[in-house]
């Protein structure tokens, strides 16, 4: 009788929960370019996780051309002809899901402007288009792409609010930014991101000069801020991982402590 009344419990508590939080937190394989394709996905999606990020692929012209100067200097690009960029991620996908039904694929895509990304999002089964306003390499930057759209605030918003105007309705968008650029107020860019509709912000909080990631900084945006966060940076551990939570973050991602296709921790306990 008492495991009957326990059940119950269990079953209203968890209900009550989830109730007050809304979505479940998510674990997400963050992208990593040259590396994060169907083959890489296979061997990483058992550890746990509820999002596998594909690329980040060039999606336009100057792009695919700052792309291909990155991968000549030695460093690890995807580099697909633009016409085949589409049936590309979406034979992809197809291998994932085909595996693993439940997971949830985003996409990480480099552009000059909206327009190819919302070709991109065309794709069936692709459940998260993820803009990147991240990368940092020079070649990208040249071309105000990545991190760079973040210094024209103006431009962000039109930009993110055009490309969420445009996706499927089933589907979410993501914008992944770096914390802590030069000139670039995190506080005033995850507040425009917010009120550009898109669904979460994807944080790489890195701080220079300091090994862990910027939980202050997360904590101060899931203070001021009801945007769905994906922490992100130097989680390599189940303790990093709980600080990212305690700090606010609804959601983790990983990126370097992957990238041998293993995980050396057990997520499940974050
Ligand atoms: C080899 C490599 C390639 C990466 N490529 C991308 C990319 O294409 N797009 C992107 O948004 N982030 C990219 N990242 C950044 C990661 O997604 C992540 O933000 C960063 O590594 C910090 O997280 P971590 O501490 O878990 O590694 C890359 C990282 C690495 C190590």
């Amino acid at each position: 009788m008492w495991k009957f009344l326990l059940k119950i419990a269990i079953i209203r508590y968890s209900f009550v929960i989830f109730i007050f939080t809304g979505e479940n937190m998510i674990k997400v394989i963050a992208p990593m370019a040259g590396i994060t394709d169907s083959n890489f996905a296979l061997k990483v999606i058992p550890y746990g996780f509820d999002v596998f990020t594909l690329g980040g692929y060039n999606t336009d012209y100057k792009t695919v051309t700052a792309g291909e100067k990155i991968l000549k200097r030695g460093r690890s690009e995807f580099i697909i002809p633009l016409e085949e960029l589409y049936s590309y991620i979406e034979n992809e996908i197809n291998i994932i899901k085909n595996r693993h039904p439940e997971i949830k694929i985003s996409v990480n895509l480099r552009a000059t402007s909206p327009d190819s990304i919302i070709a991109i999002s065309k794709i069936n089964n692709l459940d998260i288009i993820e803009i990147n306003a991240h990368c940092r390499q020079k070649e990208f930057l040249d071309i105000g792409c990545g991190q760079n759209m973040l210094n024209d605030l103006n431009n962000l918003n039109d930009f993110v609010s055009e490309v969420v105007k445009k996706v499927k309705s089933n589907q979410k968008v993501s914008v992944k930014v770096r914390a802590n650029v030069k000139n670039v107020d995190n506080l005033i860019v995850a507040k425009e991101i917010e009120n550009s509709g898109a669904d979460y912000i994807h944080i790489d909080a890195m701080k220079p000069g300091v090994p862990n990631a910027d939980f202050n900084l997360i904590k101060e945006i899931s203070n001021e801020t009801d945007i769905f966060i994906i922490g992100n940076n130097s989680i390599i551990d189940i303790e990093s991982g709980k600080r990212m939570i305690d700090a606010g973050a609804s959601g983790i991602s990983i990126a370097r402590a992957l990238i041998d296709g293993k995980l050396n921790f057990d997520i499940s306990k974050i």
